[in-house]
């Protein structure tokens, strides 16, 4: 599409929207804050969390967590316990590393301006344009998926979403439309991605903006918007030891940022001694973003109290319980597993 053409033809697009937005809003708890700490959370949880699964999460974070001076006071390993359930884990930990940040450099004042928001640990520009326009009144689009999709949807556009280039050429394409109020704007954007021009089955009848959505009067909706680069899952096996005896085994904290940083997870070896008491396997299947996980994890009932204290004390294994595991961050599968094991555990 041509970008010649005055701001002004097209204004009246985002108009529209702010008009939409005024009497269908969603009404969602950090709606009616400009907390930039609480919005700044709640972008970051909700940056790839659908806000049904992730709402409960995020008042359970913020309860417990009420401002940047908390968060920042607080052990890791509780932040991350309060991330549990909404993955991507690195998130959690460069949210406290953000928040003592703000108080070591910015002596606990969230800053206001787009571009010291963006020096925050974890902050990308999607969300430092958030919380700038929402709570400070800044002038940047938040532009993520939603933004591709609707504007290449509005402009019937092909440019490709998954290129490196994609962001700064949908930036461009949305101050096109882009109102006064960006804080409004961007928020409309969102629920409009999310409620209307939906991915799959968008619901255009309903759309504040099908007069102007030249897709929609294309009656080409679905080849909106382009996507050539599909990021390939690759495969990996994974093999873990579930130690246990008498209600308690054995775990260790991840190191390597490789995958699940910092969560626990069980052994990964263990010594010859053990392997006569291997009771079963079992091996499930499980989808990260970039990885098709195999995991077999071995069920290892230690009988001899002999051969369970030796192999803790060759190795640094943390010693846990089935309760006192409540408390620690797992993997999804092995969150599962443990479960699992609990449930007939307590029916033993
Ligand atoms: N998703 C992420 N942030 C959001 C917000 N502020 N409003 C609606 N949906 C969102």
């Amino acid at each position: 599409m041509k970008k010649n053409k005055k701001t002004s033809d097209f204004l009246h697009i985002g108009t529209k929207l702010l008009k939409w937005y005024d009497t269908h809003a969603r009404d969602l708890p950090f709606r009616n804050t400009k907390d930039p700490y609480k919005i700044w959370i709640c972008e970051i949880v909700f940056q790839q969390t659908r806000i049904a699964q992730g709402l409960n999460h995020y008042n359970n974070f913020i309860k417990r967590f009420p401002d940047v001076k908390t968060l920042a006071e607080s052990q890791e390993d509780e932040v991350l316990l309060y991330w549990k359930g909404l993955g991507y884990y690195s998130r959690a930990i460069n949210i406290h590393k953000a928040a003592q940040q703000i108080i070591n450099d910015y002596n606990g004042v969230f800053p206001s301006e787009y571009d010291e928001i963006l020096k925050l640990k974890g902050v990308g520009k999607y969300t430092a344009a958030a919380v700038s326009s929402i709570c400070f009144n800044g002038k940047m689009p938040a532009v993520d998926g939603n933004f591709y999709r609707v504007l290449s949807r509005v402009f019937a556009d092909d440019f490709d979403v998954s290129g490196s280039r994609a962001f700064t050429y949908f930036s461009e394409l949305a101050h096109l439309i882009m109102p006064e109020n960006v804080g409004d704007f961007n928020q409309a954007m969102m629920d409009l991605g999310s409620e209307i021009c939906k991915p799959r089955n968008p619901i255009c009848g309903d759309c504040p903006i099908n007069d102007d959505c030249l897709a929609f009067s294309l009656h080409k909706i679905s080849e909106f918007p382009v996507k050539t680069k599909k990021v390939k899952a690759t495969d990996l096996e994974l093999k873990y030891y579930f130690v246990h005896r008498n209600g308690q085994f054995l775990i260790q904290q991840r190191k390597d940022d490789f995958i699940w940083k910092k969560l626990f997870e069980f052994p990964l070896e263990i010594s010859g001694e053990l392997v006569t008491f291997i009771r079963s396997s079992k091996t499930v299947n499980h989808k990260l973003t970039h990885k098709n996980l195999s995991i077999e994890i071995f069920n290892v009932e230690v009988d001899s109290e002999e051969v369970w204290k030796n192999f803790i004390a060759e190795n640094d294994y943390i010693i846990t319980s089935v309760e006192s595991s409540h408390e620690k961050s797992f993997p999804k599968p092995l969150e599962n597993y443990i479960r699992n094991y609990e449930t007939a555990y307590s029916i033993l």
